[in-house]
């Protein structure tokens, strides 16, 4: 691996703890102006403070993100469907020139296995690490699951391993039951998705089990913009990541922020 690629990976997965609490707020790439994300800019100002790093696409990042923070930026490079539409039918969107011009420190693709698109996802994912390795860009790998399909270790193993195998540097997954299952058999780091928005207290006890069971990180999203306090919200979620706390540590240290 060259300089470069180590570089932006030890700027994404923090080298003092090995983790990451990544904000996912690129939902709009396909449901449009999502709640809580209305007005992006509004949104992330707030939480960039606590992020590791911010993963978005590049319409929200020039509009909406401050070009002078220091947050690494994930860049979602994969779309071209909207909710209306069959999602797994996603293209690369972005150019790799252009994910440097924006100085990102990863790009982001979706896969969708089992899908009607299976194909051309896992090709675009192979096609996306040449660039990046061309240019020492890491790649995440999102692992999509499709409405009919069942979250479980045995799948989300199945989709993760075949990310890892087609050379993605981090995958983005999903907490399961047996979830050191999916962790142990694929072999680069996982992220696991937060999902539809939970109760505070579930969504961090979501991140710990995570965390215990061997992810490095969250990628999360509605869980922390969409809770009506996402700054305490987002450091009670650092403090399960990168501070081993227990969920009732956590809980109890974003009740304390939510009164600030
Ligand atoms: C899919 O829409 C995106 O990749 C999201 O970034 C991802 O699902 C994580 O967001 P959430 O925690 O809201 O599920």
């Amino acid at each position: 691996m060259d300089w470069g690629l180590k570089n932006r990976l030890a700027r994404i997965i923090k080298p003092d703890t090995g983790k990451t609490v990544m904000l996912a707020v690129d939902h709009g790439y396909f449901l449009g102006p999502t709640s809580g994300l209305e007005v992006p800019g509004k949104t992330i100002e707030p939480l960039l403070p606590y992020a590791d790093t911010l993963m978005l696409t590049r319409g929200v990042l020039r509009s909406s993100v401050n070009p002078e923070t220091p947050v690494p930026i994930v860049l979602r490079v994969s779309g071209g469907t909207s909710i209306l539409s069959e999602l797994s039918n996603e293209s690369l969107t972005v150019a790799m020139e252009d994910a440097i011009r924006l100085n990102v420190c990863g790009v982001a693709l979706q896969v969708f296995v089992g899908s009607p698109n299976e194909k051309e996802t896992l090709i675009n994912l192979g096609k996306l690490v040449d660039a990046g390795q061309r240019y020492g860009i890491p790649v995440l790998a999102v692992t999509a699951v499709g409405k009919d399909m069942v979250r479980d270790a045995r799948y989300l193993s199945l989709a993760c391993r075949i990310c890892a195998e087609l050379g993605a540097h981090i995958v983005k997954t999903y907490y399961c039951d047996e979830f050191e299952k999916v962790v142990e058999t694929c072999p680069v780091p996982v992220v696991i998705a937060g999902g539809k928005k939970l109760e505070e207290k579930e969504a961090l006890k979501l991140a710990h089990n995570a965390i215990s069971n061997g992810a490095v990180g969250v990628d999360m999203g509605r869980n922390i913009f969409q809770s009506d306090y996402p700054v305490a919200m987002i450091q009670a979620v650092r403090a399960v990541v990168h501070k081993k706390a227990s969920v009732e540590e956590a809980f109890n240290l974003f009740n304390s922020l939510k009164k600030k």
